[in-house]
């Protein structure tokens, strides 16, 4: 089954060709953070115009990739939910245009759900039941994926992911945006144990998480420092940072696996590109005897590739949307409406 897959809930406009799932015939990104930098964040009105501009030029350039046609496609998949509206939109009316036109069935997707499905391209093997780590630049959650589309929420964090507070920290340092690359750069010559920084606990909620301290721990004490004109060791804050982001993460997740009763964790989202994260999490299922599968970089962040690949999931388990289909700035990783 090839299903062309449209992604749009941030600053990535993605189309994506696959083939039963798994198979990626094409993967077509085009990034916009140059063009958010300069304003130290997405901004979310510039990123539907930039979704507007390219999204029609990237579908046929994915499908010439593919060497296919558009009679070629047996459905259309499309990111619905979470997401900045108007850039969901944009891939959304998309996807349904396209579908109508093409007289094919309409998929919506969860994008936090194809956060999920990047593991499932890269790593063959993997099946369902397994504990996922997504961790994003809007989300941070600790699932129970069940299966395909059979997914419980165990943990979230209760205020900023950790992708956010990374950028925020990286953007207090004097880093680019985004954060979590140049970050990860500079704690490579920074001692972790430098700096003291909070690592929250929600009381009779272990698997919640919150990072908003952390964040203020970082921008204080950057704010403190250049008040008084004082030099710190940029490197070694990077490190703490991430060292406290690290251990927020690894062993809540760590513990969900061990609850379960699972041999399989995965981890998934842009931050899962952090080499520390990733460092800390080898580490940490190789001593508790668990498989760690950690997608290559390019699957970290925001694709195509794995809106098609659950695509293909929820539709084997009957998601069609009609024309009415709506997007949503929330929702819930366990949630559907549509
Ligand atoms: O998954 P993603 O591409 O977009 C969302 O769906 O949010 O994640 C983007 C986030 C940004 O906050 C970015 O700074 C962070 O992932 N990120 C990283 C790294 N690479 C990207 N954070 C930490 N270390 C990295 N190497």
């Amino acid at each position: 089954m090839i299903i062309l897959a449209v992604e749009s809930s941030c600053d990535e406009t993605a189309i994506a060709i696959t083939r039963n799932g798994r198979e990626v015939l094409a993967d077509e990104i085009f990034p916009q953070a140059d063009m958010h930098a300069l304003y130290g964040g997405v901004v979310p009105e510039i990123a539907s115009r930039n979704h507007i501009n390219v999204i029609s030029k990237l579908a046929d350039s994915a499908l010439s990739k593919a060497g296919l046609t558009k009679a070629d496609i047996d459905a259309v998949a499309v990111t619905y939910a979470p997401g900045l509206i108007g850039a969901l939109l944009v891939g959304l009316n998309f996807a349904k245009g396209l579908a109508l036109s093409l007289g094919v069935p309409l998929i919506p997707v969860h994008h936090i759900r194809g956060h999920i499905a990047a593991n499932y391209i890269a790593f063959p093997e993997l099946e369902p039941p397994f504990v996922s780590l997504i961790v994003s630049g809007g989300n941070t959650i600790i699932a129970d994926v069940k299966d395909y589309t059979d997914i419980r929420i165990m943990g979230y964090s209760r205020d900023d992911a950790a992708g956010e507070c990374f950028d925020k920290a990286a953007r207090v340092l004097g880093l680019p945006y985004p954060g979590g690359k140049p970050m990860d750069d500079l704690a490579q010559g920074g001692d972790d144990t430098a700096f003291k920084l909070p690592i929250a606990k929600i009381d009779g909620h272990p698997y919640d998480m919150s990072f908003s301290g952390l964040k203020t721990a970082v921008v204080n004490m950057a704010h403190n420092a250049s008040q008084k004109g004082e030099e710190f060791d940029k490197a070694s804050l990077a490190a703490s940072f991430t060292k406290a982001v690290s251990d927020s993460l690894v062993p809540r997740a760590m513990m969900a696996v061990e609850e379960l009763g699972y041999d399989k964790i995965s981890i998934a989202g842009g931050v899962a590109a952090n080499s520390r994260i990733r460092a800390d999490f080898e580490k940490a299922a190789k001593k508790a005897g668990v498989k760690l599968y950690a997608p290559p970089l390019k699957l970290c962040g925001d694709n195509g590739a794995m809106i098609g690949c659950q695509g293909y999931y929820e539709y084997l388990a009957g998601a069609r949307a009609g024309s009415d289909l709506n997007a949503y700035a929330t929702m819930e990783v366990d949630k559907i409406h549509y």
